[in-house]
């Protein structure tokens, strides 16, 4: 097996010579450890002190031309396993929350889709301050995680919350980011995700709400937790969640197939996709004018109910729906749970503030077959992915 890579950002933080202590541990623990150290950084710490412990050249600035690495941060921000950087200033974080990519650091970290892991490092009235609080704050909803700082004298004097981490204690979290849960090994799951577009005439088309955030937190979920997972997505602007394969498709009919091609190979479908109930019955070949109409009214065709039809041949294998309702969310739900013949509907009320279309977090009821029922409560959409599938494949 190759080794588990972390790309490790240093800036400019007197604690930045605790990073030699972090990437000697790492490498200790056979994980091959590429540095980026800030401008600011290598006043505190030299270049060479970091490349002896991580046994591994050491990029200093994305504009120094004598650097083979120059254009190298696209590949190390692909290359990272975990993305830690330690200790994080208050200035990197500030510019990571507003996506300024101003140095090599700055840049991949943009670049990178690895999961990120900060370790702060700063004066404790910084810490304390409200954009640097906002700015960690923006970053976790983006799905960052931080190692939160130690309290005790710091380096100006003063006594509080500021203080790097333990190199242990980031070095444990950096691990369990390596080696996350691997409880869906083996299995494969069939994803689908987003709105469909029915088209009218090569101009328009008919669509949803749908975000598709839900169906890429469930699929980068279960493919974070090693599953093998086939995502088919209608029209979205979402980045393919790591280690994903996704199936683009674009009508509702297209999703359809889609669905029953990849269904006889999986072990479980988590249909969180909306795909339209109704289509043009005719697509007009030509734009459609308006000639002076007073109005005009458009035919639609139920389209084939994608679960339905799955339910009818679904054996054993695992099938979740998704039910988003604006009223009577148990009487609804739970007959969308029958006539599909599902295992389990996650059932939300799209209504309800912080549930839904378009936001990061949700709260559903799911409803089982034999009657019972369990309520999530509000959760990011990411963390509400682990819970469901914590439910469709329970033993795992
Ligand atoms: N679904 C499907 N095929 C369709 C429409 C919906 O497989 N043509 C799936 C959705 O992905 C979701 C579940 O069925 O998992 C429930 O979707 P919803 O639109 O809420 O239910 P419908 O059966 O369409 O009922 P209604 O629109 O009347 O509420």
């Amino acid at each position: 097996m190759t080794k588990k890579c972390v790309v490790l950002g240093v800036t400019g933080s007197i604690a930045a010579y605790k990073a030699c202590d972090i990437a000697s541990r790492l490498r200790k623990l056979d994980v091959d450890v590429r540095i980026i150290l800030t401008r600011a950084g290598s006043e505190i710490i030299t270049p060479l002190a970091l490349e002896t412990v991580s046994a591994n050249p050491v990029v200093v600035d994305m504009f120094n031309r004598e650097n083979p690495w120059e254009v190298e941060h696209i590949a190390l921000a692909k290359r990272a396993d975990v993305f830690l950087v330690a200790p994080a200033t208050a200035n990197f974080i500030g510019k990571a929350a507003n996506g300024i990519a101003d140095d090599m650091l700055s840049t991949t970290v943009l670049a990178t889709r690895a999961p990120i892991l900060a370790a702060p490092a700063m004066n404790v009235n910084m810490y304390e301050n409200a954009a640097v609080m906002e700015n960690m704050e923006t970053l976790r909803k983006r799905g960052w995680h931080f190692v939160e700082p130690g309290e005790g004298m710091l380096a100006c004097g003063d006594v509080g919350k500021g203080r790097l981490a333990e190199p242990e204690a980031i070095v444990n979290a950096v691990m369990k980011l390596l080696y996350p849960r691997n409880d869906l090994m083996g299995k494969h799951v069939l994803v689908s995700a987003g709105p469909t577009q029915e088209k009218i005439d090569p101009v328009r088309y008919i669509t949803n709400r749908s975000s598709g955030k839900m169906g890429y937190a469930i699929a980068e979920a279960a493919a974070a937790r090693g599953a093998k997972v086939t995502l088919v997505s209608g029209p979205v602007s979402l980045p393919v969640p790591r280690g994903v394969e996704r199936v683009n498709v674009v009508s509702s009919s297209d999703m359809f197939e889609a669905i029953h091609a990849n269904f006889p190979a999986c072990d479980g479908l988590v249909m969180a996709a909306a795909p339209a109930d109704f289509t043009p019955a005719v697509a007009a070949e030509q734009k459609i004018k308006k000639n002076g109409r007073e109005g005009m009214s458009l035919e639609l065709a139920a389209t084939r109910d994608i679960l339905k039809s799955i339910g009818q041949r679904k054996g054993n294998k695992r099938v979740m729906g998704f039910a988003a309702e604006t009223e009577n969310l148990r009487e609804n739900a739970g007959k969308k749970l029958e006539t599909k013949n599902l295992d389990m509907i996650a059932a939300n009320d799209v209504t309800a503030a912080g549930a839904g279309f378009g936001v990061d977090t949700n709260a559903v009821t799911l409803y089982m077959r034999d009657g019972s029922f369990e309520q999530s409560g509000s959760m990011t959409k990411r963390a509400l992915a682990d819970w469901l599938l914590d439910r469709l494949f329970p033993q795992a």
